[in-house]
């Protein structure tokens, strides 16, 4: 698979043919993205770790456009697991402060681009100063209609499910659920992303291909594509790269292919 960059006319050439060729009306209408390799790339190039997230973010921002552009409805971006708090305090400073930063400088733009911010995971354990942040942006893009970001923060999908069982059960103690009512759709009601599109599609950058935690029961049948690109190198000519190559697959459901 060709995952590196060329020349920029050459990649404003090859997005112009990527989009003749992509299917507006079959595009995934959820995709999740597990942003691997900012530590990398900030060592490939001699910079501080922190240099690599902080590049993150402009990949981030150039797909949150495209997602718009290309009229996505739901987007999930793995910014922080429950697994993250196990780096150096200075490496997790860091990165609570670019969200700070990043909601309070990009606010304005997402909301002219009609994008509703809904953070994702364990957000009381986060530091006052993201929730504070957090919460200004979810109230500010509330009424939005457009994309839906799903920032996964403090995010981890065994706990997701393993919080949803408690409430689950504590409904059946209640006497609000009986234990024989309870199917797919009550636990699907349980989860961060209730009454969202199922994740058709995930991608995971930087060559590891595991899952890391992330959306654990949302991505039952979810399409993934796999790249080594960086995700600080990760462009717009990726995603829709990643879109083509999800339109060639054959999404049987474990059903058989109609005839
Ligand atoms: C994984 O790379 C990335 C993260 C743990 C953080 C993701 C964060 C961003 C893209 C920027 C932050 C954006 C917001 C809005 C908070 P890694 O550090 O594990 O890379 P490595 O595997 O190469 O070490």
């Amino acid at each position: 698979m060709k995952n590196q960059l060329n020349l920029p006319n050459e990649v404003e050439h090859e997005e112009q043919e990527l989009l003749k060729i992509l299917n507006k009306q079959t595009l995934p209408k959820h995709i999740a993205i597990i942003m691997d390799g900012n530590g990398r790339w900030a060592i490939k190039q001699g910079l501080p770790r922190f240099l690599g997230h902080h590049a993150g973010v402009k990949s981030l921002k150039e797909v949150i456009n495209a997602c718009c552009d290309l009229e996505i409805k739901v987007l999930t971006a793995f910014c922080f697991s429950t697994e993250n708090w196990k780096r150096p305090q200075q490496e997790i400073d860091n990165i609570m402060h670019l969200l700070v930063e990043y909601l309070t400088n990009e606010l304005i733009d997402l909301y002219a681009k009609g994008v509703r911010i809904n953070p994702i995971g364990v957000l009381q354990e986060l530091p006052q100063r993201a929730r504070d942040a957090l919460n200004r942006a979810v109230q500010h893009s509330l009424g939005n209609n457009g994309l839906v970001l799903n920032l996964a923060l403090n995010y981890g999908g065994r706990l997701e499910l393993t919080q949803a069982i408690r409430e689950i059960v504590s409904a059946v103690e209640k006497g609000k659920l009986k234990a024989y009512q309870i199917d797919s759709t009550t636990v699907e009601k349980y989860l961060y992303t209730a009454g969202q599109p199922e994740t058709d599609l995930l991608i995971r950058t930087s060559g590891d291909q595991r899952i890391s935690n992330f959306l654990l029961w949302q991505i039952a049948y979810s399409e993934i594509w796999f790249t080594d690109v960086l995700w600080p190198d990760f462009r717009r000519i990726h995603l829709l790269r990643a879109l083509v190559d999800y339109q060639e697959r054959d999404r049987r459901y474990g059903g058989v292919k109609d005839k």
